[in-house]
């Protein structure tokens, strides 16, 4: 729920990375994300390390969409992991931050003919192909390149992870790839197999994010598996990788409980063995955390501004950030802890509602939480917000995006700078002046 290194001092002070918050919010300014390096390192470590251990060859690639910018590009080179990308522009990233085209899979349920060229011309690991249209298309664009693009085709397997709706995506009736439910995924792998520009590496399957159960994992794992033998029976056709996407689970809050993910690997990696059939390799199992590696490494530092009680006794708290920093609440109700800096545990708390400062009533960022009584000026720090907070973050209201400081031991390092109004109006053009 808070980051690895997070501590508070006698005075109640909150540090991260041995760093004190309020010496961050003073440098950098506010709203501020903070991403804590000891964090995001023993997450990722510990991915590495469990699939080394299992049974079989797996591979991590990292979700960008949690939290991508150049610096986490190239800070990931570090590790053998991958990365996961979904736009031209997540590849971009990558590739321009030194990130090896062979270590991306590149990812979308809508891919431009523009986007589809540049992963082909960058070669890309694999394309991950979520509908017939775009089948046709990368294997149009494939026949046009000097290789044979290996491709996986996303499926849809129909499972149902106790999830939010709008985060739920293995369901038949989700937007993403081939439901293995009406046909449509057995003409895609016809289709893909009978190409002569197209390598089919393997399916791939994703069933939500933030589960905090060990079977839904577990069931998507066994459902491709059944399905790669329904193809290995009628064609011989054996897959070399099978991903079944990210969606760990975090604890945003107390109740969150993530199951322990090292018996769960070792149960897939079992059913990898168990069932390859005879003479064929066992695939690559290869997962696509994001959330897990950095969500609980991030914390947001809000300023707080008004303070009102409005008829019926609701007590606001307004902070000078909310759904343009944060969307998630807004989005679909997520929930997060938060503290006030400088509090201690023993002061009077009150119940209140803390409010974003973006023009819509339902820019509202933590409902009716316990806090200590809180004045204009105090810090006020939300935890868990290093995933699909920044990466989310939109100019509503024309306010600027905050900084992402990296912080490890004792240090503060700017990874994304706080963005100026001049770059708000960067890109606009003024009117041509009337004749
Ligand atoms: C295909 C795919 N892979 C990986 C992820 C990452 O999920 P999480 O950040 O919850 O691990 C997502 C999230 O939406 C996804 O759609």
């Amino acid at each position: 729920m808070v980051p690895d290194s997070f501590r508070t001092d006698e005075s109640h002070s909150m540090w991260v990375g041995g760093v004190r918050i309020a010496d961050l919010a003073e440098q950098y300014g506010t709203p501020l994300y903070v991403m804590d390096e000891a964090s995001m390192r023993s997450r990722i470590e510990s991915y590495v390390s469990l699939l080394s251990d299992v049974r079989v060859n797996a591979q991590v690639f990292y979700a960008g969409k949690a939290f991508l910018c150049s610096a986490m590009a190239q800070w990931l080179r570090q590790w053998p992991v991958g990365l996961d990308v979904v736009s031209a522009g997540e590849l971009y990233t990558a590739l321009s931050s030194g990130f090896d085209p062979e270590s991306i899979a590149f990812h979308g349920n809508i891919k431009t003919a523009d986007e589809i060229r540049y992963a082909i011309q960058a070669g890309v690991r694999y394309i991950v192909v979520d509908s017939l249209a775009e089948l046709q298309m990368v294997e149009e664009l494939a026949g046009k390149s000097d290789r044979r693009v290996p491709i996986l085709l996303r499926l849809t397997p129909g499972i149902d992870a106790h999830t939010h709706a709008f985060i739920r995506t293995g369901q038949f009736d989700s937007k993403f790839g081939f439901a293995m439910a009406d046909g449509i995924s057995d003409q895609a792998v016809t289709l893909a197999l009978a190409s002569p520009h197209l390598d089919l590496m393997g399916f791939h399957a994703h069933v939500g994010s933030q589960i905090l159960e060990t079977e839904p994992f577990v069931a998507n794992a066994e459902t491709l598996l059944e399905y790669a033998q329904v193809w290995h029976r009628k064609s011989g056709w054996w897959p070399q990788v099978l991903d079944i996407g990210g969606g760990f689970g975090v604890r945003y809050n107390a109740e969150d409980d993530p199951p322990p993910l090292r018996p769960m690997f070792e149960r897939i990696a079992q059913k990898f063995e168990a069932m390859t059939p005879p003479g064929c390799s066992v695939p690559q199992l290869a997962i696509e955390p994001g959330r897990s590696i950095v969500g609980e490494a991030g914390v947001t530092v809000y300023r707080v501004g008004a303070i009102k009680t409005v008829p019926g006794g609701k007590c606001f708290i307004s902070v000078d950030g909310g759904m343009g920093d944060n969307i998630r609440p807004a989005l679909y109700q997520a929930k997060y802890a938060a503290g006030l800096d400088g509090h201690g545990p023993d002061e009077a708390r009150n119940v209140v509602t803390v409010a974003g400062r973006y023009c819509e009533t339902g820019d509202v960022l933590l409902s009716e939480v316990t806090l200590p009584e809180a004045k204009a000026g105090d810090l006020l720090v939300t935890f868990v917000t290093g995933a699909y907070n920044y990466s989310m973050a939109s100019n509503y209201n024309r306010v600027p995006r905050p900084a992402v400081v990296l912080v490890a031991n004792g240090q503060s390092h700017v990874w994304v700078q706080r963005e100026s109004w001049q770059d708000l109006v960067r890109l606009d053009r003024l009117m041509h002046s009337p004749s």
